[in-house]
């Protein structure tokens, strides 16, 4: 594999894991202040979704560590690169499925183009492992919005 594309790479994969890192926080927040309609479900889901992403966080650490990098473990060195916010005091449950929503989107961005960059690195088992994730980030994207519609029309 050449050197400066699997950099790309890795730099890439630390700017995903740090977003995957703070996600993984506002998951917890909406775990724990969630109220009103759909608490039990939700409470539970979001509970199922943060434990999924703290294996997804170790497998990009790993990753990295396997390309030769060193994977951040420094919170403050998370939010110097993430993209997406920390939010906190989220409620209600639209609120929480629209942000859920938006950072899916923006994972699904962001890997596509880690994948093309893995590609021209020759890294399949990256591109691989991405690719299994934005199959499951798809799926998840029609499930909250068949979720919040049907929600939508009951307030
Ligand atoms: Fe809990």
């Amino acid at each position: 594999m050449n050197e400066a594309r699997v950099a790309n790479v890795v730099t890439a994969l630390q700017n995903l894991l740090a977003d995957f890192q703070i996600y993984y926080t506002n998951l917890r927040g909406f775990h724990w202040e969630i109220k009103g309609r759909g608490f039990f479900v939700l409470h539970e889901k979001f509970e199922s979704m943060y434990d999924d992403t703290a294996t997804k966080v170790d497998e990009i650490a790993e990753r990295i560590l396997t390309l030769g990098g060193t994977p951040e473990n420094k919170y403050s060195g998370y939010l110097k690169v993430a993209r997406i916010p920390e939010v906190s005091g989220v409620t209600s449950s639209h609120e929480a499925v629209d942000n859920i929503l938006n950072t899916y989107k923006h994972f699904i961005a962001e890997e596509r183009k880690l994948i093309d960059l893995a590609n021209e690195a020759n890294d399949a088992v990256t591109a691989d492992m991405l690719t299994g994730y934005l199959k499951e980030q798809e799926k998840m994207i029609w499930m909250l919005v068949a979720f919040s519609t049907r929600n939508c029309e009951h307030k």
